[in-house]
């Protein structure tokens, strides 16, 4: 059995590949210092408790064990806070995962899958965003993101680092089960925030902005269903284990959809009430962020099960009316 590193798999998405890689049968590694993750996310997998910017936990890690891969999922996710706090993010997702990279190289472990952001393009010239697009991040969050994969191509160079950067849209929607499922703390993520006024009649879920040049005015984005980006993770580590990498790819649906669709899709699914506040525009928000995934389907056979907005939502709802109710 080939054994891959998870770091961050007790997270959201992280916990999501751990079942894709099971499925096809690896036997991950979870590596979680349990910040913003949940060890019942992880439930049937090893669980090592520990920070990838503890270099001796590490290299201990990496001497006993026979791992191939990393995933590496740890990293601080919230893009206002960010703003607020740069220090932190570049920290976390920069200088710690350089601890994790060196402890790497140090180890000869060079085949690494990064969990990059669709924050790398910032404000698109157009859209669908290709891979080649001009990356300008404009958030601390989206440039630690940037960061990463600067260093990941000179390592490809320097040290024969193998790399694959997957830049996500909006990951959305929960594991069929119902048992794992989107639980960020303060939830910033628009499908957990209209299901919970969904779920609370005295809760209103904020809009921000709607005076955008898109169909209705709020902000279009693409969701791309937490499962098909953890077989996405599955591909990507085939490709390397075959010899390829270095690359990077887009993951999204293609198919964008503004705040005011996603409502009315929770307000379908939930058969509830959904109330709704008006907001001025957030900085940095994009009117439109849509990808295509064109590269990803045609270099690693990956193409989305999930690709209506009803059937995202509803498994996001079966995850916040049961999952997350019973693991909190
Ligand atoms: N959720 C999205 O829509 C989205 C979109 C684009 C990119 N991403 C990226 O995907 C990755 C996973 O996102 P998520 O939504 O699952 O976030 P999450 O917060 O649910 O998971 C991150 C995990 O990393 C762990 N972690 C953080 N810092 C760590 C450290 N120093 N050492 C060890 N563990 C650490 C946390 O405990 C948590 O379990 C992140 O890198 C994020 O930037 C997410």
């Amino acid at each position: 059995m080939i054994e891959i590193l998870v770091t961050g798999g007790a997270g959201y998405i992280g916990s999501h590949v751990l079942r894709a890689l099971a499925r096809a049968r690896f036997t991950p590694i979870v590596y979680d210092n349990l910040s913003g993750g949940f060890p019942e996310a992880v439930k049937g997998f090893e669980l090592i408790r520990g920070d990838i910017g503890d270099y001796e936990a590490l290299r201990r890690l990496f001497g006993q064990r026979d791992i191939r891969c990393v995933m590496n999922f740890a990293s601080f996710i919230a893009v206002g806070e960010s703003a607020a706090d740069p220090l932190k993010y570049y920290d976390n997702n920069v200088g710690r995962t350089f601890t994790l990279l060196r402890a790497m190289k140090e180890a000869g472990v060079s085949d690494f899958i990064f969990s990059s952001s669709a924050a790398v393009y910032g404000d698109p010239d157009t859209v669908p965003i290709r891979e080649e697009s001009p990356l300008r991040p404009s958030s601390p969050y989206g440039r630690t993101k940037y960061f990463i994969e600067e260093a990941l191509s000179d390592l490809g160079l320097s040290d024969g680092f193998r790399t694959i950067s997957l830049r996500y849209f909006n990951a959305a929607g929960a594991d069929p089960a119902g048992d794992i499922g989107e639980r960020h703390s303060p939830e910033t993520h628009l499908i957990p925030l209209v299901l919970r006024a969904a779920l609370d009649p005295a809760y209103a879920v904020t809009v921000f902005g709607r005076d955008y040049d898109t169909p209705d005015g709020t902000c279009v984005r693409d969701y791309v269903h937490v499962n098909d980006l953890a077989e996405a993770h599955v591909l990507a580590l085939g490709r390397l284990l075959d010899g390829g990498g270095p690359d990077v790819y887009n993951l999204g649906n293609g198919s964008g959809f503004s705040v005011l669709q996603v409502i009315e899709s929770a307000r379908r699914v939930t058969g509830r009430d959904i109330r709704v506040a008006y907001g001025p525009r957030r900085s940095g928000d994009p009117a439109r962020l849509v990808a295509s995934s064109e590269k990803a389907a045609r270099e690693l056979g990956w193409s989305p099960a999930y690709t209506e907005l009803d059937g995202i939502v509803e498994t996001a709802w079966r995850w916040e009316r049961t999952g997350r109710r019973g693991s909190c």
